[in-house]
């Protein structure tokens, strides 16, 4: 009786490990891919994804989308309307399906998934009833660009992006795209004005259970791997999924060969990624950062701000090592300025040195930035005696640098400058295979 058990148990663990491995190679991609634009017309460089959004009785078009890595939930330029108002929905524009006040993923982004820590926000976004129909879920949204608060109301929605096998768009003609139906909020197109043009939307890559990578299924929400460039008139690259990821011209170097992974830390109050500091070396000098420094990774600060007075040892070391250089008059927000070009310029790295000895390198491209035709500098920020995080880690330091979220055991793979390796985040092959 006990032997005729255990070969049952055996073989329905069988069973079942096979069912899984049909599953798992039944699957003809590995990954989804949207490319990454970089703004500079707004108050700030701004990065932005471009996601397919359906509208008009399922017509697809591409829309862009800020890249957040921090906020609890999607909002864009849209209008809730019930299935039974469809028709009213006007030309080009979004009209999801609203959530109602009464479904429990209201109440949980009200309370708890929320933007946080906002004094412009009223404490309670208040009810709003949708005629005939019955009571939306208003919710505070915080314009990533002027900090301000708004309104939108929460919806269910429909994004699709394209299947990759880490080389190509959609892997084959049938499994083109993948749609995902997250619950995201709509705001009116005001609500945008301080947006780059034609980006209409904040994108959650956040830990919120509201945010984008949440609702992927498996292996998609495996992990988020960034790739921004550094020129607006470029591409660069995101995925969601496992890898591999290749790009050109390399065409057989899988990009996961190139990083260094760091444990990310959590932080009581913030969907953000975090991630621990332990010394910053310029030129074999280690300038000491105080004990569990942690730096905050942010999609929205252009550059990486540190805290007063590890911010002046920096500058310190740093103009000791560029002495032969030419100082200009400091452009804010930068403290220290050359009169020198950019190209062709060689400035010693700057290392974070983090957990385990792994070192993050920024080299000339992402320490130096060109600010007039004569005047370029060093791309850091005072960020005050007592701003906390000591550090955020910002774009001009992730430009040109693979980065690995994995959110499924919750590590950073980063590559450090990819132009060491001979390529960039442009370097992605968008280029459409020919599938229908
Ligand atoms: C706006 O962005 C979308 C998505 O990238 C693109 O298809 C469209 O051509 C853009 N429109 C303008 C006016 O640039
Ligand atoms: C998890 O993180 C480690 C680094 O700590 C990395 O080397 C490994 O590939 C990751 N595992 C998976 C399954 O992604
Ligand atoms: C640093 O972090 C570790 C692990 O989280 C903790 O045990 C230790 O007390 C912290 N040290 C300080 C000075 O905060």
């Amino acid at each position: 009786m006990y032997l005729l058990l255990q070969l049952l148990v055996t073989v329905l663990t069988f069973m079942s490990h096979g069912h899984v491995a049909i599953i798992v190679y039944a699957q003809p991609y590995t990954s989804v891919v949207a490319p990454i634009k970089k703004h500079i017309d707004a108050a700030k460089p701004l990065y932005s994804v471009e996601i397919i959004t359906t509208y008009d009785q399922n017509k697809h078009s591409p829309a862009n989308f800020l890249i957040d890595i921090d906020a609890p939930f999607i909002w864009h330029d849209c209008i809730v309307l019930a299935e039974s108002y469809k028709t009213n929905c006007p030309s080009n524009t979004l009209c999801p399906s609203p959530m109602s006040c009464e479904d429990y993923q209201c109440d949980d982004v009200r309370t708890i998934y929320s933007y946080k820590n906002n004094p412009s926000c009223p404490e309670d976004p208040g009810h709003t009833s949708l005629g005939g129909w019955g009571c939306a879920c208003p919710v505070n949204v915080v314009d990533p660009v002027t900090s301000s608060c708004g309104q939108a109301l929460l919806n269910y929605d429909d994004f699709t992006m394209y299947t990759s096998d880490g080389r190509k768009v959609g892997v084959d003609a049938f499994n083109k795209f993948y749609g995902a139906n997250p619950n995201a909020a709509c705001a009116p197109s005001s609500s945008f004005a301080s947006f780059p043009a034609n980006v209409s939307g904040v994108m959650a890559f956040s830990s919120s259970p509201y945010a984008f990578p949440a609702y992927l299924y498996q292996p998609l929400k495996k992990s988020l791997a960034l790739c921004i460039p550094s020129k607006p008139s470029d591409r660069g690259v995101l995925f969601f999924g496992t890898g591999p990821y290749y790009l050109l011209p390399q065409l057989n170097v899988d990009v996961r060969s190139y990083l260094s992974y760091t444990p990310l830390v959590k932080r009581e109050g913030s969907f953000g990624y975090f991630i621990n500091v332990n010394g910053i070396v310029i030129k074999t000098r280690s300038i000491n950062v105080p004990t569990n420094t942690t730096a905050k990774l942010s999609t929205l600060d252009p550059y990486t701000t540190l805290r007063t007075d590890i911010y002046k040892s920096v500058v310190r070391r740093f103009s000791m090592v560029t002495k032969r250089l030419h100082y200009a008059k400091p452009i804010a927000p930068f403290g220290l300025c050359y009169s020198t070009s950019t190209t062709g310029l060689k400035v010693p790295d700057i290392d974070f040195i983090l957990p385990n000895g792994k070192k993050w390198t920024i080299s000339t491209t992402n320490s130096i930035k060109q600010v007039t035709n004569k005047v370029a500098c060093l791309a850091f920020v005072d960020g005050g005696a007592t701003s906390e995080p000591e550090i955020v880690i910002g774009t001009f330091q992730f430009e040109d640098n693979f980065l690995e979220f994995n959110l499924q055991n919750s590590t950073l793979g980063f590559s450090s400058s990819l132009l060491r390796k001979k390529t960039s985040c442009t370097n992605f092959n968008f280029t459409p295979t020919g599938n229908p």
